[in-house]
């Protein structure tokens, strides 16, 4: 019999999910409860729609997690649903969709910082004077989460020529990018950076970890790049940060909540540089994620588990 899949992914995507091989019924899911559709779901493909998040502090549904078998995340950080998501037999996320985009943003953001061409060029003779040029070649990147993204940042910074500091969770497996310099604590890591990239999930572990003790060790005049969640950054202490100089600046492609309100002082502060939420460049990163969940109901047909499941205990 063919799987039931329920999936909040949008109609286009929906219709290459159902030319999978093993043939899947597509059913459409609830918007306003999305979780209805552990009823009649075998898999669920949730994104992160504001109904979830609005559910987090609500108890579990009886319903839940009912047929379902596999919930399967189209987002890497799970932090957007209700804890008793996980409560499916099995969730699995995106992890390594959009890593290489958001690569590419950081070391955009890098550049923006050490070479700004847009600020050195001229439109007249008079302006013709020297102007110092910052460096990443022989600049220190350090990299906070080495998982999917920290790891694309490093290959692309190590190739560039800069120092590449990085720190994680657990010390387990093998590093997987040669030339990287693994530290044990997160203050290690921000204390030698020029530039400071922030690529952990949102977890308690992780909440407002970049706080006004961990900016006091940061070096002088780093600049910091978060790609990962607001929430890992405390956002007065990044301005506070920011007002003393500690830090020079900051790349913030999330921030908490999302957007910020009308007037928030990150809007319009001179050393910061906010983008919303668009790093990971979904119109590029589309097509890996279709190819990643079309690869994991293959997995999943033939009875093994799909990537990336994401563990409980952990968060992500
Ligand atoms: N801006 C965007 O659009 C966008 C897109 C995708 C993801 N994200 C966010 O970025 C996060 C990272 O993505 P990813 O794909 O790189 O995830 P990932 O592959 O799961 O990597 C997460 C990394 O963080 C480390 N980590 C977890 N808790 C930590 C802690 N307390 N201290 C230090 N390191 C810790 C993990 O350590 P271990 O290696 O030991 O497990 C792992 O190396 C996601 O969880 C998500 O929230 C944002």
């Amino acid at each position: 019999m063919s799987l039931v899949v329920a999936s909040q992914l949008e109609p286009a995507i929906n219709e290459e999910l159902a030319r999978h091989p093993s043939r899947p019924k597509i059913i459409a899911v609830p918007e306003d409860e999305p979780w209805r559709a552990a009823r009649e779901a075998d898999v669920l493909v949730v994104r992160p729609t504001p109904v979830w998040r609005e559910a987090r502090g609500e108890e579990q549904p009886d319903l839940w997690p009912g047929r379902l078998r596999w919930v399967c995340s189209a987002s890497v950080g799970i932090d957007f649903y209700p804890p008793w998501l996980l409560d499916a037999p099995i969730v699995s996320c995106a992890r390594g969709t959009a890593s290489e985009e958001i690569a590419d943003y950081v070391i955009a953001a890098i550049y923006r910082q050490a070479k700004d061409l847009a600020e050195a060029a001229v439109t007249s003779p008079t302006q013709w004077r020297y102007r110092a040029l910052g460096q990443v070649n022989g600049s220190t990147v350090g990299i906070v989460g080495f998982g999917a993204i920290g790891r694309a940042v490093a290959r692309r910074a190590t190739a560039l020529g800069a120092r590449v500091l990085a720190v994680r969770r657990s010390r387990e497996a093998a590093l997987g990018v040669i030339g990287v310099e693994l530290r044990d604590h997160v203050a290690d890591v921000v204390r030698d950076a020029d530039h400071i990239v922030v690529a952990v999930p949102a977890t308690p572990e992780t909440r407002h970890l970049f706080d006004d003790a961990l900016f006091a060790r940061a070096k002088p005049g780093a600049h910091l790049i978060n790609v990962a969640r607001g929430s890992v950054v405390d956002q007065e202490a990044l301005v506070r940060a920011l007002d003393s100089g500690r830090l020079a600046f900051a790349t913030l492609d999330v921030t908490e909540p999302e957007p910020l309100p009308e007037g928030h002082v990150l809007y319009t502060h001179a050393n910061v540089r906010l983008t919303p939420h668009i790093s990971s460049n979904y119109t590029l990163a589309r097509g890996k994620l279709v190819a990643k969940i079309m690869g994991d109901l293959t997995r999943f047909a033939a009875g093994q588990k799909p990537s990336d499941i994401v563990l409980p205990e952990r968060g992500y």
